[in-house]
């Protein structure tokens, strides 16, 4: 059990803000993801609830207990970082077992801990081998065992895989996964800048981004409702295009006249008065589709990416602005040069206006998330 409750948590050096705001309410067992930009301040709100960082201003409790002056021995934590820091010169057991000795803990409760946390690593065979006869794998998976060999409440993990290469990533982002499943009850928050750790391994995400929340919510709501364009343009890869253009049409389903020449028809309500209102229609690339009929979008095909499964094609690549991407399932040789007219469902359309969804603006009658229904698979 453990449920943490960020309450206006700040932090500055001297006169820098770094984070400010910051209300979390973490429940027993969840699994939660930091993401966001390089130095947005994941680290350092992972280090100030850990204890390794002073917490500048607001509180932090762990079970109703304010933390912010408890010594990190003491808040039941432990923290794995990106660089393994095993000691060298120290086997598998050894490097696990350090902190349970220096905390005086029995032989006999030593061996039991550091053979548990073996065998839920997979790192049985291992125990007498010293770091250096180690895969980067395995030495991830040794210092996620010094966390667990201390059995904490909680556990932080900063880009523990960033260092290993994509093959490993994947498996031990696998393995975590399943290391969670087997210790429903413990909390982890996780950090990490791979959208993909964050999609798969979050009950939620938390979106960092200009010193606060930009968003808290279950992946696919992140990826399915984003409040804002920097949310919208963070989840999903290659990002949401962002078209530009002016409502025509207010009520349940919105028209824009696009900039562009195109216009969309997107599942979002706007009000009497709206029309004129300067918009971006989001479409992720995903949701495009070639169209015969009315094109949100029409142009010429300047570079394509045949990945097997997908085809990824550019527009605008030459003019140094960002370019629309589209992404098409499976192989299309021949689009490069060619123009191509793109649709997309209504109900798959963003709207933003000033950079934020009107999904959210206030008097919106906006329903819990469910995840959009899967496409009906025609007979
Ligand atoms: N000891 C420090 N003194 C001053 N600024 C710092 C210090 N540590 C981190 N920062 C600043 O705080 C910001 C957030 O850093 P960090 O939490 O490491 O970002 P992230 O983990 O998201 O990449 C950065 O702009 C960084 O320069
Ligand atoms: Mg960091």
């Amino acid at each position: 059990m453990a449920d943490l409750k960020l309450t206006d948590v700040a932090k500055s050096y001297g006169e820098v803000n770094v984070l400010r705001d910051i209300d979390l309410d973490i429940r027993s067992g969840e699994f939660i993801v930091f993401v966001g930009p390089s130095g947005c301040g994941k680290s350092t709100l992972l280090r100030m609830i850990a204890g390794l960082e002073r917490i500048s201003g607001g509180t932090l409790e762990i079970d109703g207990q304010r933390m912010n002056d408890i010594p990190p021995s003491q808040r039941g934590i432990a923290m794995v970082f990106q660089s393994y820091a095993l000691y060298p010169h120290m086997t598998v057991r050894d490097n696990m077992a350090f902190a349970l000795k220096i905390a005086g803990k029995s032989r006999a409760e030593v061996q039991e801990a550091t053979d548990r946390a073996g065998r839920m690593l997979q790192l049985t065979p291992y125990l007498d081998r010293l770091p250096k006869a180690l895969s980067g794998g395995q030495r991830q998976r040794v210092a996620i065992g010094r966390a667990i060999v201390r059995d904490p409440k909680v556990y932080l993990f900063d880009e523990p895989l960033s260092n290993l290469d994509a093959a490993l990533r994947v498996a031990t982002r696998i393995e975590i996964a399943q290391l969670k499943a087997s210790m429903p009850d413990r909390t982890m928050i996780y950090v990490t800048h791979d959208q993909t750790e964050a999609m798969t391994l979050a009950d939620r995400i938390v979106v960092l981004a200009g010193g606060g929340i930009a968003q808290v919510g279950a992946p696919l709501e992140l990826y399915e409702r984003p409040v804002n364009e920097f949310v919208a343009g963070f989840i999903g890869s290659p990002a949401m295009n962002l078209l530009p253009g002016r409502v025509t049409a207010a009520g349940p389903v919105t028209t824009v006249q696009l900039d562009g020449g195109g216009t969309a028809q997107a599942a979002i309500p706007t009000r009497a008065g709206d029309e004129g209102m300067r918009v971006n229609i989001g479409v992720r690339p995903e949701d495009m589709r070639e169209t015969d009929g009315p094109a949100i979008f029409e142009g010429t095909v300047d570079l394509t990416e045949a990945l097997g499964e997908v085809t990824l094609l550019y527009f605008g690549t030459r003019g140094g602005g960002v370019p629309v991407i589209a992404k098409l399932p499976g192989i299309h040789p021949g689009l490069n040069g060619r123009t191509v007219r793109l649709t997309a469902d209504p109900a798959a359309l963003h709207l933003f206006h000033d950079g934020q969804s009107l999904l959210y603006r206030p008097g919106v009658d906006l329903p819990p998330y469910r995840p959009r229904a899967a496409m009906a698979v025609p007979a």
